[in-house]
């Protein structure tokens, strides 16, 4: 068997006992009534409870003993019946798991299931103190204790008044416990939802009791020493979970709803998303959580070898910086010739894939929510598909198709088939997917959809298996949120959902990212799974007589390869302007698939340092990234392999920086300096022989970054 697919078990513990009404608790903490039931995670860490109060099904979460999410509602409304009270626990069935299993591509290679549940099945009672065998309707909740957090779903099994179904609410609420009601309060880390750019908005840190209306998840907040995270898993026939907040401690789940109103149809048995709190002491500790990738169902695509992740140039950043069209015109980016000289740019140089945008019909005048014109079988006189995908195999690379659908889903389904056939009979291996459009979405009927509603989640959901079919890798733009379904589809590679580079292209009126974007999104957007930022930008660049580039210095750019996990990374800026620059040998060198990572250092929107080891190779790769303040950032190299020698290339900000023993043994002069405003490109490239017992001493200009390889010497 292929070892990229083989999930195999390294040790297992299951043990299953069942039990009635509850198990009794394990921990004496809080004294439960007789109807609690109790589920601690493997190591004591996490303690949530369940208990049915007069009917009402609630739930708690304690982390070592803080109350992290105090009782809270748990339920579902349905058009024929409400879920949400008049319940009695029947049984709890209990089961522990202990495995391991391996990624095919990932942060990290191996990864650790372990978690004790229950699942509760509930009978609603006609009348208090029913008997079971009088019980009207039932509904299941399953939770799950894991050392970094708690995930509990519904399920609705099959029943005879449950054929079809509609949810008309869910009930679970997030009221948020003691431990963030302390002094220095909680804040939250969020974007609203229901807005025109979907995803696509800088973060606003503000204390939870002021937020006034839905956010999107993955929502961090955190409080004086502890960061929770509350989000959703496996979102694969469901309305996506956006958040309420009811102005004090508590958010409320708030399912984005079809067009009827309804937020959830289906078919019994039927279960929810995961909803997920993860829970750390350091906000670092969120992003090495695996829980998310656990809670989905292991690969169902059998032998993936052909899902391979790489890094990828493109037709792009001249279409955003306006040197270049999509549409038709003496600057259309497009063409044959064009897509030939990135060809040879990504082949010399070792990159994998070759994006070409508007390569296809339909980019005539304004296409932005103006999908029906799209033909995504079809070329455009001026670009030979066949011939430069041709030339791409000739040259070791592969094309990266688009399909950009600008809302108009229905026409592109119509389409996708005959389309991913072709990409798959040129050898195309990826597809990028586009739906620019604000708010909502259409489909052939003229009906409309939000992005994140349970219509748009059977459709992201269907492009990635039909894509599959064709042995299509998938880059999604405009996507719905990742649950961590890569698990189950690992061609579901990564996706955009956040404000990306293309913010930095001078289009934007609101301006570009300031220097704190990329150091918020490593501890909120990408809790949620990879995403496709397309850093790389070497050069300032022109437009509306105005130079522009990044808020970022260049080290930081180079830094962004390694705190921004994607399997597909873009180098964004154009052929030409990497030649003749040292910094760019980092990106050539970068890898895109770990063995290992590690987030040694972090502050959410101001700092943070990550360590990851290649999974190809025994060497490490380190990014150290600040917001618009220059700071100094201590990294006791202990990761490394102990008694080695690592050769350490380093890209660093000038900053007048200093040596191990904290002399400043060169001053830089103001201007010499690098600053994300006044010297964005200035950048040292030194190396050294270094070993773990060492300590580097990162300095960070304002708005900069540090990039390190390190290398196994060898004797
Ligand atoms: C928005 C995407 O984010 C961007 O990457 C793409 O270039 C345009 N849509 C056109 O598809």
């Amino acid at each position: 068997m292929d070892q990229r697919i083989k999930e195999f078990v390294i040790a297992a513990i299951l043990i299953t006992a069942s039990c009635s009404p509850a198990a009794p608790p394990t921990r004496s903490q809080a004294r439960p009534s007789r109807d609690d039931v109790q589920i601690i995670s493997p190591d004591g860490t996490i303690e949530i409870s369940f208990t049915v109060d007069k009917g009402v099904p609630y739930y708690l979460v304690r982390r070592r003993g803080r109350e992290v999410v105090g009782r809270s509602r748990l339920g579902l409304r349905f058009r024929s019946a409400n879920f949400d009270r008049d319940l009695a626990i029947e049984h709890v069935q209990r089961r522990r798991q202990n495995t391991t299993w391996e990624q095919p591509w990932g942060e990290t290679r191996f990864v650790r299931d372990h978690y004790a549940e229950a699942t509760i099945l509930l009978g609603q009672s006609i009348a208090r103190n029913d008997p079971p065998s009088a019980h009207s309707g039932r509904l299941k909740l399953i939770f799950r204790a894991y050392n970094d957090g708690a995930a509990f779903r519904y399920v609705l099994p099959e029943q005879p008044q449950f054929g079809d179904f509609q949810i008309t609410d869910e009930r679970t609420e997030f009221r948020l416990g003691s431990a963030f009601q302390s002094a220095g309060g909680a804040h939250a880390w969020w974007i609203p939802a229901y807005q025109p750019r979907r995803y696509e908005y800088l973060y606003t840190k503000s204390p939870l009791s002021s937020l006034d209306k839905p956010v999107h998840t993955p929502l961090t907040v955190e409080a004086p020493g502890l960061a929770i995270s509350i989000h959703e898993a496996a979102l694969t026939d469901y309305a996506s979970m956006t958040l309420k907040p009811d102005g004090q401690h508590a958010l409320e789940a708030d399912l984005v709803p079809w067009a009827d109103g309804v937020r959830v149809k289906g078919k019994a048995p039927h279960s929810s998303p995961w909803r997920t709190i993860h829970i750390a002491e350091r906000p670092g500790d969120l992003i090495t959580s695996t829980m998310l990738l656990n809670l989905n169902e292991p690969n169902r695509l059998g032998d993936v070898s052909w899902v391979q992740p790489g890094k990828y140039v493109g037709i792009w950043w001249s279409l955003h910086t306006d040197k270049e069209t999509w549409g038709p015109g003496p600057k259309r980016g497009a063409t044959t010739k064009n897509a030939k000289r990135y060809i040879d740019f990504a082949s010399k140089h070792g990159f994998s894939g070759v994006l070409v945008e508007g390569w296809n019909v339909g980019w005539e005048g304004e296409w932005f929510g103006a999908g029906e014109r799209f033909r995504f079988a079809e070329a455009h006189p001026g670009f030979d598909l066949e011939q430069v995908a041709r030339y791409a195999k000739k040259r070791g690379v592969h094309l990266i198709g688009h399909h950009e659908n600008a809302g108009s889903v229905g026409r592109y389904e119509q389409q996708m088939n005959g389309a991913f056939a072709l990409y798959e009979k040129h050898g195309v291996r990826v597809v990028k997917t586009g739906y620019a459009i604000e708010l909502k979405t259409r489909w052939t009927d003229g009906s409309e959809h939000w992005h994140h509603g349970q219509f748009m989640v059977r459709h992201y959901r269907r492009v990635v298996e039909e894509a599959a079919k064709h042995k299509l890798m998938v880059n999604v733009h405009e996507p719905i949120k990742d649950t961590g379904i890569r698990r189950t589809f690992p061609n579901m590679m990564t996706r955009e959902g956040m404000r990306g580079m293309e913010y930095n292209a001078g289009w934007n009126e609101e301006g570009g990212n300031p220097p704190d974007h990329v150091t918020i999104l490593p501890f909120t957007r990408m809790l949620a799974g990879p995403l496709d930022f397309t850093p790389g930008i070497f050069k300032p660049y022109r437009r509306n007589g105005k130079t522009l580039y990044p808020a970022s210095t260049l080290a930081k750019q180079l830094a962004l390869y390694v705190v921004l996990y994607s399997p597909l990374h873009m180098v964004a800026d154009l052929p030409e302007h990497y030649q003749g620059q040292p910094a760019f040998r980092f990106i050539r060198e970068v890898p895109v698939d770990w063995h290992e990572t590690r987030v040694l250092d972090g502050e959410i929107g101001a700092t943070i340092t990550v360590a990851r080891k290649d999974r190809n190779s025994p060497d490490w790769y380190l990014g150290s990234i600040t917001n618009a303040e220059a700071r100094e950032v201590s990294v006791p190299l202990s990761f490394l392999d102990s008694g080695a020698t690592y050769r350490a290339t380093i890209y660093r900000d000038k900053t007048g920086y200093r040596d191990k023993t904290g002399h400043r043994v060169k001053a830089a002069t103001q201007d010499e300096n690098s600053h994300f405003e006044r010297n964005p490109t200035a950048i040292e490239i030194t190396e050294k022989n270094v070993a773990a017992n060492d300590t580097l001493q990162l300095a960070l200009a304002p708005g900069g970054g540090q990039a390190i390889r390190f290398a196994l010497a060898t004797e």
